[in-house]
């Protein structure tokens, strides 16, 4: 999306018509080129820009688009002054790649990318993300940690704990937390966190987390998801600002970052069990072709899974396995 198109979104974000006479006026282009600028528009997963004669372009409903100075008015100075700064991208790959592919990362610490969507949003080990235009969030953070990349292991949990109170403070309820980084409501996946990391094996390390969250997503996106999903227009009666929403996601992960440096995941362990959606529950683990059953033990002191099966207490590392319910 290039700088005309996404002005001319701005302008037609308010959900009223606006001729392409008017339109074409206000940006000093022909009426031809706002055509042009609608229909690039339009192929992008979640626009939908109606075009009725007489009347000119429209969309179906007002767009609360990202501001970069709103999402950093929510992040008091002391959390602020350790951010090195907020990209905000109409249209990225992803947003995690955006910080992984910085030149000298671990000069990056500190610097946050937030988009309106991403054409490759990803999830772990290679799966797809959903990431369609506008109305939801996608926000990653890079932070340098002088960790080993083996102490980073839990800090999925970690930030996963500090979205789950995030939401909270915004009136969700009943939302809890699947190993090592989903946050589901009533079985249904709304949000999801994905940690990569590169540096030294000892460190330091920069790890980029990454927030992927439902606020509205078209039915019609949701085709796409392979699971239950579910977003937050849902499950509150009222949606958050987004920009609001955004930027107490931004503060909370870079207290996580902070603490974590600091005390590693023992902070955060008693808080996962009070959103552990799995605690004493017979699952199974998908690793690779196998199938494990047994009764979730709750997490290691490393984040790892611990399973109780009939070959006896065993701790799961989340790169290898997938957790599934076992019904
Ligand atoms: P696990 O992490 O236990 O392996 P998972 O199936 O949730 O389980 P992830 O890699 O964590 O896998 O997340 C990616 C998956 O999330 C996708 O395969 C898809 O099922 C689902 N998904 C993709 N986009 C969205 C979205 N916008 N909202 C909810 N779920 C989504
Ligand atoms: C998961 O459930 O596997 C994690 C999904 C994480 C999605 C977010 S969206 C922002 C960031 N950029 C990405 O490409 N992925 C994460």
């Amino acid at each position: 999306m290039n700088a005309g198109e996404y002005q001319l979104l701005k302008v037609l974000g308010d959900a009223k018509f606006h001729s392409g006479e008017a339109l074409a006026g206000r940006f000093s282009v022909s009426r031809a080129a706002i055509w042009k600028r609608v229909r690039n528009l339009n192929q992008v997963p979640g626009i939908d820009i109606q075009s009725v004669r007489g009347k000119g372009y429209c969309l179906p409903a007002p767009l609360d688009l990202l501001d970069a100075d709103a999402i950093l008015a929510r992040i008091g100075p002391a959390r602020r002054s350790r951010l090195l700064k907020l990209a905000l991208l109409p249209v990225v790959p992803s947003t995690n790649e955006y910080l992984l592919n910085q030149r000298n990362p671990l000069l990056h610490s500190g610097h946050a990318c937030v988009a309106e969507h991403q054409t490759a949003g990803r999830g772990r080990r290679g799966r797809q993300w959903v990431s369609v235009f506008g109305n939801n969030v996608y926000l990653s953070l890079a932070w340098r940690f002088d960790l080993s990349m083996a102490d980073l292991a839990g800090l999925s949990i970690a930030a996963g704990v500090a979205v789950a109170r995030a939401l909270a403070a915004r009136g969700l309820r009943g939302h809890g937390l699947k190993w090592p980084n989903d946050v589901h409501v009533q079985g249904k996946k709304l949000a999801g966190i994905l940690v990569e990391a590169n540096g030294e094996m000892e460190g330091p390390c920069l790890a980029v987390i990454g927030i992927g969250l439902n606020v509205r997503l078209p039915a019609s996106a949701g085709g796409d998801i392979d699971q239950p999903w579910t977003d937050l227009a849902a499950c509150l009666a009222s949606l958050p600002d987004r920009n609001a929403l955004v930027g107490d996601l931004l503060g909370a992960l870079v207290d996580v970052c902070i603490q974590y440096q600091q005390q590693g995941l023992a902070p955060f362990l008693e808080a996962w069990k009070e959103y552990d959606i799995y605690m004493g529950k017979p699952v199974e683990l998908q690793v690779g072709d196998e199938r494990i059953t047994g009764v979730y033990a709750g997490l290691s002191d490393q984040g790892g899974l611990v399973l109780d099966s009939p070959a006896g207490r065993r701790t799961w590392y989340s790169g290898e396995v997938s957790l599934r319910s076992k019904t």
